[in-house]
């Protein structure tokens, strides 16, 4: 999410990129605030630029996203040296607010109204010869997890038009991208004039020139029949679906009002998968919740071999301000969820690991979308279910769907041989 706001503020500035902070006009700093390490982050990173700012006194400092809207007017107090404070919904009105700085008709300024016309205007910018891009649906939230900071921060759950989301995607095919991915905080509860998310995807996969959708982040109570037949019936969308769980305990998912247990999620895996057989479902865990006992995060434990994710996204909890669940008087130390974490992180390791040895032999589907991070000489791309594929091949395969022989299997990447270009794309 933060990363398509960063190219949409690109975008909506309209300056050229420099990679050299000395020779800035304008600085902008865009923001997470859903843990603490974050936002932490954020507040040194622009602590760095202030020896600039001193040298250049015409340059503009601005901060947006999340932190921003968070702390808004305490961040120019705390940092002297700040210009701008802008909101997650506010970018559109960046053009405006840096040009009003510039002309000095204003000084340090904060922008973090809700309260904005259309939300989605400006779309991000576009890497050339880039083969995949986000597109985002939804904006905020409206679950009640008490321990997170996002409805907070990005406001209420705002969906965007089918029609602007179709455009997009077709500026995006005009670039030659081939692969999109959906996003939205709970993308799967998207509706918008009547249109519900399945119906969104049947409409995504009629435009011609897209090879893959994707989407992303789920919430497992919206995950409805439809969709699910949707996952099945759409042979451009991809099988995978990122599904956090959070926790296998249902005492502590009560506690974070997830509105689900152990039990019902446990369903939605198998209908996913008896309609799916192949489907990748990864997730996102929170160990050491307030209250969290060593029972509950052996019940974590156990449900991951249960369900035997192909990947998770695993976090100490990090207590919120405003959040519910930062005010429990339960809190674990830092020790202790710590050493939880390691050893749910080495389970989940063993089993991407399996998983991924798993697909040697097999003949997969892969979008090329580059060279290779790490071998020169070798081109890389994803299989269907968001596996890593590194292969020998020249980079003009870039964009095609290639047949790839999967050799090797590591806990993060596949490794293949060129088995065959797909024709017509
Ligand atoms: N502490 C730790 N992890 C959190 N997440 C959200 N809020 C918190 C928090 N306060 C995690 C959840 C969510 C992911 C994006 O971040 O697992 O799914
Ligand atoms: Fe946060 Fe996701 Fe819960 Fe929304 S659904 S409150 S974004 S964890």
């Amino acid at each position: 999410m933060n990363e398509y706001d960063s190219a949409r503020i690109r975008n909506a500035l309209g300056l050229e990129l420099t990679e050299n902070p000395k020779k800035a006009d304008v600085i902008i700093l865009n923001t997470c605030s859903i843990r603490e390490k974050a936002d932490q982050k954020a507040l040194s990173s622009l602590g760095r630029f202030k020896n600039l700012k001193a040298k250049n006194p015409n340059l503009i400092i601005g901060m947006g996203g999340c932190v921003a809207q968070l702390y808004g007017e305490k961040l120019l107090d705390r940092m002297p040296h700040l210009d701008l404070v802008f909101g997650t919904r506010t970018i559109p009105l960046l053009p405006k607010l840096i040009s009003d700085i510039e002309e000095k008709k204003r000084r340090r300024t904060v922008e973090t109204s809700f309260d904005i016309e259309d939300v989605f205007e400006i779309e991000p910018y576009h890497e050339e010869g880039k083969v995949t891009a986000y597109v985002s649906v939804q904006q905020g939230c409206n679950k009640f997890c008490i321990y997170c900071i996002v409805p907070t921060v990005r406001g209420k759950e705002v969906n965007r038009p089918v029609e602007d989301i179709e455009r997009e995607v077709n500026n995006l095919i005009k670039k030659g991208v081939k692969e999109i991915t959906l996003i939205g905080q709970t993308v799967n509860s998207y509706r918008r004039d009547g249109v519900k998310f399945s119906q969104l995807l049947w409409r995504i996969a009629e435009i011609e020139g897209l090879l893959r959708i994707r989407f992303t982040t789920s919430y497992p109570r919206d995950v409805s029949g439809k969709l699910i037949e949707a996952m099945r019936d759409i042979p451009k969308l991809c099988k995978h679906i990122h599904l956090p769980v959070q926790s296998g305990s249902n005492r502590v998912l009560k506690r974070m009002k997830r509105t689900y247990a152990r039990e019902s999620y446990m369903d939605i895996v198998r209908r996913l998968r008896d309609a799916v057989p192949d489907i990748a479902i990864t997730t996102d865990i929170i160990v050491g919740f307030p209250g969290e006992t060593e029972e509950d995060f052996n019940n974590t434990m156990t449900l991951l071999e249960e369900v035997e994710f192909d990947g998770t996204f695993s976090f100490n909890y990090s207590p919120r301000p405003g959040t519910e669940a930062a005010t429990y008087t339960d809190q674990i130390p830092w020790g202790i969820s710590n050493k939880r974490l390691i050893r749910l992180q080495e389970l989940q390791g063993e089993i991407t690991k399996r998983k991924n040895v798993e697909r040697v032999g097999r003949v997969e589907e892969v979008l090329v979308e580059g060279l290779s991070r790490n071998d020169p000489g070798w081109i890389s791309g994803r299989t269907t279910q968001n596996r890593v594929v590194n292969f020998p091949g020249d980079r003009s395969l870039t964009s095609r769907m290639v047949k790839v022989r999967i050799t090797e299997g590591f806990q993060n990447s596949l490794r293949g041989k060129l088995e065959e270009i797909n024709q017509g794309n």
